[in-house]
């Protein structure tokens, strides 16, 4: 109902306001959130550009706050900024965390991610909005709005995990940027794209679970129909961290070298090992073969098919005959 969603979307406005006057404005915020924030490189224009904040580390400071310049209960509890005890009274959910809110795409404040600053690992990195009549997670993407016009520019969207990936890649000047953060890429998101651009560049984690991922957000791509390209980090980095260690200029002519289609990026995974094995080769032949059978455009699948066989020296006519197995199988 319009007079919920909007009093949600209310609420959330009012405590982006009260974590960014606590970071920029208090003793403790200054102390912990924006020092924090700085330490990791980001500048105050991009601080103030995505609105980041500081949560105090209080039970009650936003909620009481809240509660007393009049908004009610029932909208604090439903956007997850308060949280409900057994008696009936309300705590904040964020306390003593660095603040990301999550915009719509209209930019709104939609939702919050906060961060911990403990390296304590019995607490949880980051604690995120509960699903609300304003936040479906699977149907938003972190910086879509700071990034839609860019994303149509270039005519490309790079597609990151986490917050501060996009945050840190934003500041480089690389503004078509947007993370999937926590929840694994959807068809929504991926749709949510689709109508700004059809090429997607994965720029996952250079860690085992980032490699999984990026293998399967590119066979959700190619089945939406669109293009998708994969640029790999070190193992240990990611887009966030690899940019601070290498500087902007580096950081984009690794994008710019190491853009791989998505046949290139997988033969190159998987073959890594299969060594010379033939039948290991083969399932890599298989598995590729697969990711193309996914995509809806036959001549597009083509095109594919040849550069498989010239990469991986098999007959055309064989992988062609594969594919069409495939997609009758499918059928
Ligand atoms: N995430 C989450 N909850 C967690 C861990 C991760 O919601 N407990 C989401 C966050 O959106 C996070 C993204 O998944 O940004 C990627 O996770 P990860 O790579 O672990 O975190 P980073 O973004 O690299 O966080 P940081 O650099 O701040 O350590
Ligand atoms: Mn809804
Ligand atoms: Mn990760
Ligand atoms: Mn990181
Ligand atoms: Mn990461």
């Amino acid at each position: 109902e319009l007079n919920r969603r909007e009093s949600l979307m209310i609420v959330s406005g009012y405590a982006t306001k009260f974590f960014q006057e606590s970071m920029w404005d208090t003793d403790e915020g200054k102390a912990i959130g924006l020092s924090y924030f700085k330490e990791r490189g980001f500048t105050a224009e991009t601080m103030r550009k995505f609105e980041l904040g500081y949560s105090p580390d209080q039970w009650e400071a936003f909620t009481g706050r809240a509660l007393q310049e009049g908004y009610q209960q029932e909208f604090l509890v439903e956007s997850g900024l308060s949280v409900k005890r057994d008696n009936g009274t309300l705590y904040d959910r964020y306390r003593g965390r660095v603040m990301f809110p999550i915009h719509s795409f209209t930019g709104r404040v939609i939702a919050f991610g906060g961060r911990t600053l403990k390296s304590d690992k019995s607490v949880p990195k980051y604690v995120n909005s509960p699903e609300s009549e304003i936040y479906h997670k699977s149907n938003v993407l972190y910086g879509l709005f700071f990034a839609k016009k860019a994303i149509r520019d270039e005519d490309n969207c790079y597609l990151v995990e986490g917050y501060a990936d996009v945050l840190s890649v934003h500041q480089a000047g690389i503004e078509n940027v947007v993370a999937s953060s926590g929840t694994s890429l959807t068809v929504e998101q991926i749709r949510l794209i689709g109508r700004l651009t059809k090429n997607i560049t994965i720029l996952y984690d250079g860690d085992a679970a980032g490699i999984k991922a990026s293998l399967r957000g590119l066979d959700l791509i190619l089945e939406e129909g669109l293009n998708v390209k994969v640029v790999s980090f070190p193992n240990g980095d990611d887009p966030d961290s690899y940019v601070r260690k290498v500087g902007t200029n580096a950081f984009k002519t690794h994008i710019a070298e190491n853009r791989k289609d998505f046949i290139l990026y997988k033969t190159d995974i998987l073959l890594k090992d299969a060594g010379n094995d033939p039948i290991k080769r083969a399932e890599v032949i298989r598995e590729v073969v697969e990711s193309i059978a996914k995509i809806p455009d036959s001549i597009k699948a083509s095109v594919f098919i040849k550069e498989c066989s010239y990469i991986m020296h098999i007959d055309e006519r064989a992988l062609l005959s594969e594919l069409n197995k495939m997609k009758l199988a499918k059928a």
